[in-house]
């Protein structure tokens, strides 16, 4: 019997089956990064009854973002775009977290309040690329972080989780994973602090606890979660010590009672394969053995590899990102062995309905669904 199709209980709730819609940015956000129908519609299309969906990286805090077009939640003037979103998910039975997100370096000036500089733990170049205005740019050069700012975020995360109360989610994920801003907090090749914030695996952890704590009395333990990507390179990171940090973070995450811990497997990177990395799912397994609550892997799976990983009992749920981006029925036809859609990564970031809310569903036209 498939265990990814039966029930699981995460923090409050009971999910009927465990193929969970991983957190993606589409960029396709309305003016003044504000959910609009189009979102809507397409997380509604990728609802089933009993269904979990994490929702795209949604920004945090003014200074936090990397891509145009993606939606925020650092402005109450956001709210009512998610409320549109969160009710069609509830309208077909669905619940959904908001995945929260503040990009750090990986942004450009043109992205910044007053185009100033983007904002990380310390001034390391990263070279890749945001997206604005101009279309893809150079992250511009980042600079460190004061204490003063740093407890300033650590606020900004937990209005935004009041934020997403009020918008009607149902939990926050926090994004420590790809290479963002607390990803560059806990790897040592991004954070070279020699503050309460640099150093030690306790020092780098810092940022992450602090701010998973300020959302806990919002919203209860059992409703906020933490997503990883141990050893992940995504945004030149790198850490001297990947299985150490990341081993000591699921340690000290394990402690908070957290609704699951949501792990990426470095076979991905970002959102593409790695084929240089082991092509097994090495990152839940050892993660497992440090972390006793409900684990969500990421990353590479496929109908009998996600049943595999269950069947291990080194996850709980299984996360899929392309093959739900190109069906939106994915739990239906992982359920029904049906072939999947192709999907089409020209139009993964950013445009129009066209290879977003256009995907066909088995046997029906998307405008029927
Ligand atoms: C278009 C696209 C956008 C993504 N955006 C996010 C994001 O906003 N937050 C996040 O945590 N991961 C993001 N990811 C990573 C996915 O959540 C997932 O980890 C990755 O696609 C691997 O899963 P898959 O092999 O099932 O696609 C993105 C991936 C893709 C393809």
């Amino acid at each position: 019997m498939s265990k990814l199709l039966s029930a699981v209980k995460v923090g409050p709730y009971e999910f009927s089956h465990r193929v969970v819609l991983a957190p993606l940015t589409r960029m396709r956000a309305e003016q003044g990064a504000k959910p609009g129908p189009l979102m809507a519609e397409y997380y509604a299309q990728r609802t089933s009854a009993g269904g979990f969906l994490i929702s795209e990286a949604t920004i945090a805090a003014p200074d936090g973002n990397g891509y145009l077009g993606a939606p925020g939640l650092y402005d109450d003037s956001q709210i009512a775009g998610w409320k549109q979103v969160t009710d069609a998910v509830h309208a077909k039975g669905g619940r959904i977290f908001l995945q929260l997100y503040h990009a750090g370096r990986q942004s450009n000036s043109q992205l910044q309040p007053g185009g100033g500089q983007p904002v990380a733990p310390s001034a390391v170049l990263h070279g890749g690329v945001a997206y604005t205005e101009a279309g893809w740019v150079p992250n511009t050069p980042s600079r460190a972080l004061t204490l003063p700012e740093i407890a300033g975020l650590v606020e900004s995360f937990r209005t935004a989780a009041v934020r997403g109360k009020e918008a009607g989610f149902d939990g926050v994920e926090l994004h420590a994973a790809n290479g963002y801003l607390f990803d560059q907090f806990l790897q040592d090749g991004s954070n070279k602090r020699t503050d309460l914030y640099g150093g030690s695996f306790e020092n780098r952890t810092r940022f992450l606890m602090e701010v998973t704590r300020a959302i806990i009395p919002v919203w209860g333990s059992e409703r906020v979660a933490v997503r990883l990507g141990p050893s992940g390179t995504w945004g030149d990171m790198s850490d001297s010590d990947p299985e150490g940090l990341f081993t000591y973070v699921a340690g000290e995450l394990a402690k908070l009672n957290l609704a699951y811990l949501h792990l990426i497997e470095p076979r991905v990177l970002g959102n593409v394969d790695d084929d240089s990395k082991d092509p097994n799912p090495v990152a839940a397994q050892l993660i497992r053995q440090h972390y006793n609550g409900v684990i969500i892997a990421a990353g590479g799976f496929k109908g009998d590899t996600a049943e595999a990983i269950l069947q291990a009992g080194n996850a709980d749920l299984v996360a899929f990102g392309r093959d739900f981006i190109a069906n939106p029925d994915l739990p239906e036809r992982l359920r029904l062995k049906l072939p999947l859609n192709p999907y089409d990564r020209a139009t993964f970031f950013g445009g129009t309905d066209v290879g977003y809310t256009d995907y066909p569903f088995h046997g029906r036209n998307a405008a029927a669904a």
